[in-house]
């Protein structure tokens, strides 16, 4: 919590920081005032961990608060030593500390135990709020988890190596939707299992019939391409952390990602030739921008498998850690980046991003276009029962 406290901003509405800081000046007020009430240390150790199960940042303000009467409940009014003025972050702390005067430790403790039980509420009713418009753990196909200043949205179909569904699609876009808006600084998506995902579920296709072959090919092309613009308008900055295979879109939508971990038994493949079909989530434009035309068109003409150290050469992959420590590793790391400054990081995205948006519109447009006519193709049917027929067979 001290390590923020200079981060700008806080993360909670207007509304509940107006209501936390009534909490906190009737608190006082009262306790300056009124009798000093013997404070139950239960209570007060309920509180500190109450506190630690919060999921959202309560902002700097708030920060400064609990911490200002931490020290006063435990350690009486402040007496160290006042920090010089560079340094920042234990001057802010100092002054939070030393404003609450004589302030008794009992009516430190209540106060403290009074403003947690409203962050608490709050956060609460936020999540009523979310909850009656969706809730983010009703995904049949992902799981979602909002903590540490991190949405993480995991692909939850390990049994077919996460297969990207109809509904899983739709659930993307939802949950995209989602995080764009809510309190995390960064969003992260990830594999359940030994896959990271395995592309297009090819039953999309193969449960058409011929008669509504044509508008199933049309509306998937409808989905596809508000699925890649969920990616493509997406505000904040976004991590891949590719644990395991990945195929067909999960790594042609790679180029859209700020930042891309990936395990060193991860492998980058997108066969779609060899399935007649075409790339898309921008791939063929952000892959020969990332990895020059010849290294893109091994790829997206002629379906070659990169390791993750070849995507990493290639520029496809920022980093590759060792599998053992992989989870750890790159914990750690967004960990860190998750309390940078929110809105510093939305901008520079925005700056680094902005420029391409239109164009990546038009490309998304143009691949879903030409995906309808190859999803009609013979070619492409052809692939896809013979991929079943195999499975048949074993
Ligand atoms: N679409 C539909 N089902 C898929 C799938 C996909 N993209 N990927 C995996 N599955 C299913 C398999 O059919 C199998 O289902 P079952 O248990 O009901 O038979 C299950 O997931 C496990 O896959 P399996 O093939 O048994 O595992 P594997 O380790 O032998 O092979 C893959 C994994 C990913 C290499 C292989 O499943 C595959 O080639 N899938 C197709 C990938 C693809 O072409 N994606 C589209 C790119 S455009």
């Amino acid at each position: 919590m001290a390590a923020n406290i200079l981060r700008a901003g806080s993360l909670f509405s207007s509304a509940s920081n107006k209501a936390v800081r009534a909490v906190f000046s009737a608190s006082l007020q009262l306790h300056t005032t009124g009798p000093a009430m013997q404070v139950q240390q239960g209570d007060f150790e309920k509180a500190k961990d109450q506190l630690k199960l919060l999921k959202a940042d309560p902002g700097n303000e708030v920060k400064l608060k609990l911490y200002a009467l931490f020290k006063q409940a435990t350690q009486g009014p402040c007496k160290v030593p006042k920090p010089g003025m560079l340094d920042f972050v234990n001057k802010a702390k100092w002054d939070a500390w030393n404003s609450l005067g004589s302030l008794s430790k009992d009516n430190a403790k209540e106060t403290y135990i009074n403003l947690v039980s409203s962050l608490v509420s709050s956060e609460s009713k936020t999540q009523g709020n979310a909850d009656s418009s969706g809730s983010p753990h009703d995904y049949e196909t992902l799981q979602v988890i909002t903590e540490d200043n991190i949405t993480k949205i995991i692909f939850n179909r390990p049994e077919k190596k996460n297969a990207i569904s109809t509904t899983m699609y739709n659930e993307i876009i939802q949950a995209l939707d989602k995080a764009s808006k809510d309190d995390s600084t960064v969003t992260v998506l990830t594999g359940k299992g030994d896959y990271y995902c395995s592309g297009n579920d090819l039953n999309n296709f193969a449960e058409a019939t011929p008669d509504s072959r044509e508008k199933r090919a049309r509306d998937g092309a409808v989905l596809l391409e508000k699925f890649v613009n969920g990616f493509i308008d997406f505000p904040k900055p976004l991590i891949a952390v590719v644990n395991g295979p990945a195929v067909g879109i999960s790594v042609t939508l790679l180029g859209m990602f700020d930042i891309v971990y990936a395990t060193d038994k991860a492998t980058f493949h997108t066969p779609f030739s060899q399935l007649g079909q075409s790339p898309e989530g921008c791939s063929s434009y952000t892959f020969p921008k990332i990895m020059g035309c010849s290294k893109a068109n091994e790829m997206l003409l002629f379906n070659k498998k990169l390791t993750s150290t070849q995507a990493c050469d290639q520029g496809l992959v920022t980093e590759v850690f060792p599998d053992s420590t992989f989870q750890s590793q790159v914990s750690n790391r967004i960990k860190a980046y998750a309390q940078l400054p929110k809105e510093s990081l939305a901008f520079s995205k925005q700056l680094i991003r902005g420029m391409e948006k239109e164009k990546l519109h038009a490309v998304n447009s143009l691949e879903c276009e030409r995906l309808v006519e190859r999803w009609l193709s013979d070619e492409c049917m052809n692939a896809i029962l013979s991929f079943f027929q195999n499975k048949a067979r074993l």
